[in-house]
C-alpha cells in the first residue's frame, strides 16, 4: 500500500519561496539560539499563539527580530564594560550620580533647575505625569505612542493627534495652526502640549527645530508647557543637523541642547536613545508653566516613584543598567553612531522599495514603514480583514517578525454596532533594534516580504478569535487564518 504524502499546510506553501539573502543565527550579548528550527516548527509555535506575533516566541526568529526597536539594542563594549561597574546599592549608588550628570550633559539641563525622576521604562514615566494632572483636560500632540495615548486616556485626558504632513522630510511635526486654534479657545484645558521626537506613530518621522520653536512660542503665548516624548532625541537631531538649513553646521550635541532648551519637561524611554535594555526619566523644569497648576506636583511625583518603582536614586533599574544608559548617552549622541544606524535603516527600506513592496516615504530614523492600504490595492483584503496582521502572521514562518501598527493595533470594535473603526493610516512597521544587524540581515526580511508581496492575492484574511473587543487589543488578541 503506497502511504499517502502529506499535504503542506497552505501556510507553509505560501512561505516557500527562495531568497537571495540567507537568513544567519543572531547573536547578541546574551541570546544564541540553541537549534536550528523548521518552518514546520515555527507553525506549531505561531498556531500556539494564536499567531499574535507579541506571544511568538523569540528564540525561533533566526531570519530577524524586526518587532521593537525599544530595548533591543545590543549593548557597545563600553556598555558592556560598565555593567560590571554597577552598583547594586539600594540607596544613592554611584550609578546615579553619574546619570543625572549624564543627563546633564547629553539634554543640557540641570539638577538645579529640573526635577529629574528615574523610572524601569518610559511608560511607568508617563503613568507618573499623566496620573497627576487632574481630569477633563486635552493634551495636544504631534502623534501619541499607543501606550502613551493609554496613559493619558486612563487619566480622563483626551489625547488629540494633531500630525502634519504638509512638510515631506520632516513629517512628524505638529500642525502649527491646529494647535493654535485649539490653544485659542481651550488653553485652560491644555495642561501641557506634547511633541514626539521623532514621531513613531506618524512613519518615524522627525520634527523640525522649526516646528519645535513654533509650538513652544505658542505654549508661551498661551502659557501653557511643552513636553517632550522624547525616546528618540538623538535621531532626531541628527536629521535636523544634516537636512535643516540653519544647523548643518552646528553639531548633534549642540542641536540636542537647543531642542531641550525649547521644552518644559520630557519623558523618555532609554530603551531607544539611552541605548540601553531598560530604564526610562521624567524631566521637569522648575519653573514650567505646568508647575504653576500643579504647584505640589515635583513632590506628588517623587512619591508616585516611590510608591511604584522603589527609592528615587535607583527608580526601579538595576545599578548594572543604570551604568549601561550612562555609556549609551555618551554614544548616541555621536554624528559616527547616528550616521551609520540611520543609514543602514534608510538603505534597508530604498531595498524594500525597490523590490516593489510599497513603503513609507520618506524614511524615518529607526523604523520602515510598510503601507498595507497598498500593499493589498487591487487584492479582495478589506481593511476587516487584518490583512498586516496575516502578512506578520506568515513572515513568523520564515522566522521574521514585524509589528502591525494599523487596522488591528489603532482600529476599535464597538460590541453594540458590531462595527470597526479604523485609524487613518494602515502600516507594518520593521522596526531595527540598535548596533544588532546588518545589511544582509535585513535585505533577508526585504526579500521574505518581496515573497509575500507577489503572493498578496492569496494572503489569507486574519479573523480574531479573541480579544478584538479588549483595549490595547493588539497585545492580547489570538487570530485564525481563514482562507
Ligand atoms: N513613547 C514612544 C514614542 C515609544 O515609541 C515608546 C515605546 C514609549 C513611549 C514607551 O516606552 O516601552 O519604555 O515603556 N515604544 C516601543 C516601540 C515599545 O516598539 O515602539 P517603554
Amino acid at each position: 500500500m503506497t502511504r499517502k504524502k502529506a499535504e503542506t499546510p497552505r501556510e507553509l506553501a505560501l512561505t516557500d519561496f527562495n531568497t537571495p539573502h540567507k537568513p544567519r543565527p543572531h547573536e547578541n550579548a546574551f541570546v544564541r539560539p540553541h537549534h536550528i528550527f523548521s518552518p514546520e516548527d515555527r507553525r506549531k509555535a505561531a498556531i500556539k499563539a494564536g499567531w499574535n506575533v507579541f506571544q511568538f516566541p523569540s528564540e525561533m526568529l533566526e531570519g530577524g527580530d524586526l518587532l521593537s526597536d525599544s530595548g533591543t539594542s545590543a549593548l557597545t563594549l563600553d556598555q558592556l564594560s560598565a555593567l560590571i561597574q554597577g552598583d547594586e546599592a539600594y540607596g544613592s549608588n554611584r550609578g546615579y550620580f553619574k546619570l543625572v550628570k549624564a543627563f546633564e550633559n547629553t539634554f543640557g539641563i540641570s539638577s538645579d533647575t529640573h526635577g529629574i525622576f528615574f523610572f524601569h521604562q518610559g511608560r511607568a514615566a508617563e503613568h507618573a505625569l499623566y496620573s497627576h494632572l487632574g481630569k477633563n483636560l486635552i493634551v495636544p500632540s504631534n502623534g501619541f505612542f499607543d501606550t502613551t495615548r493609554a496613559n493619558a486616556e486612563a487619566n480622563g485626558i483626551q489625547a488629540v493627534d494633531m500630525q502634519d504632513t504638509s512638510d515631506t522630510l520632516f513629517g512628524g511635526n505638529i500642525n502649527l495652526k491646529k494647535l493654535e486654534q485649539l490653544l485659542k479657545t481651550r488653553a485652560a484645558s491644555v495642561p501641557l502640549v506634547l511633541l514626539t521626537v521623532t514621531n513613531n506613530t506618524g512613519g518615524g518621522l522627525p520634527v523640525s527645530m522649526e516646528n519645535i520653536k513654533g509650538a513652544h512660542a505658542l505654549c508661551k503665548q498661551y502659557k501653557t508647557s511643552l513636553f517632550f516624548d522624547a525616546c528618540r532625541f538623538a535621531e532626531n537631531a541628527w536629521f535636523i543637523h544634516n537636512h535643516e538649513k540653519p544647523y548643518t553646521k552646528k553639531s548633534i550635541p549642540a542641536i540636542v541642547h537647543e531642542m531641550f532648551a525649547l521644552c518644559d519637561g520630557f519623558t523618555i524611554s532609554l530603551k531607544k536613545d539611552g541605548l540601553a535594555n531598560m530604564g526610562g526619566a521624567l524631566a521637569i523644569k522648575k519653573n514650567a508653566p505646568l508647575l504653576k497648576l500643579i504647584p505640589n506636583l515635583l513632590e506628588v511625583i517623587a512619591d508616585h516613584q516611590i510608591l511604584t518603582e522603589g527609592h528615587p536614586t535607583y527608580g526601579g533599574m538595576s545599578g548594572r543598567d543604570i551604568m549601561s544608559i550612562v555609556e549609551g548617552l555618551k554614544y548616541v549622541t555621536t554624528e559616527q553612531y547616528l550616521s551609520g544606524r540611520i543609514k543602514l535603516v534608510q538603505d534597508f527600506g530604498a531595498y524594500l522599495s525597490s523590490l516593489g513592496v510599497p513603503v513609507l516615504k520618506p524614511i524615518g530614523g529607526h523604523a520602515v514603514y510598510i503601507d498595507i492600504d497598498r500593499f493589498f490595492k487591487g487584492t479582495a483584503m478589506r481593511r476587516e480583514d487584518f490583512g498586516g496582521i496575516s502578512l506578520t502572521a506568515l513572515l513568523l514562518l520564515k522566522g521574521v517578525r514585524l509589528c502591525e501598527l494599523g487596522a488591528f493595533a489603532f482600529g476599535t470594535y464597538d460590541a453594540e454596532t458590531k462595527k470597526e473603526t479604523f485609524p487613518k493610516k494602515n502600516f507594518v512597521r520593521a522596526a531595527v533594534p540598535r548596533n544588532k544587524y546588518e545589511r544582509d540581515d535585513l535585505y533577508y526580511v526585504a526579500d521574505c516580504i518581496k515573497g509575500l508581496y507577489e503572493e498578496r492575492r492569496h494572503i489569507p484574511k486574519a479573523i480574531p478569535t479573541y480579544g478584538k473587543d479588549k483595549t490595547l487589543r493588539h497585545f492580547k488578541a489570538r487570530f485564525r487564518l481563514g482562507w
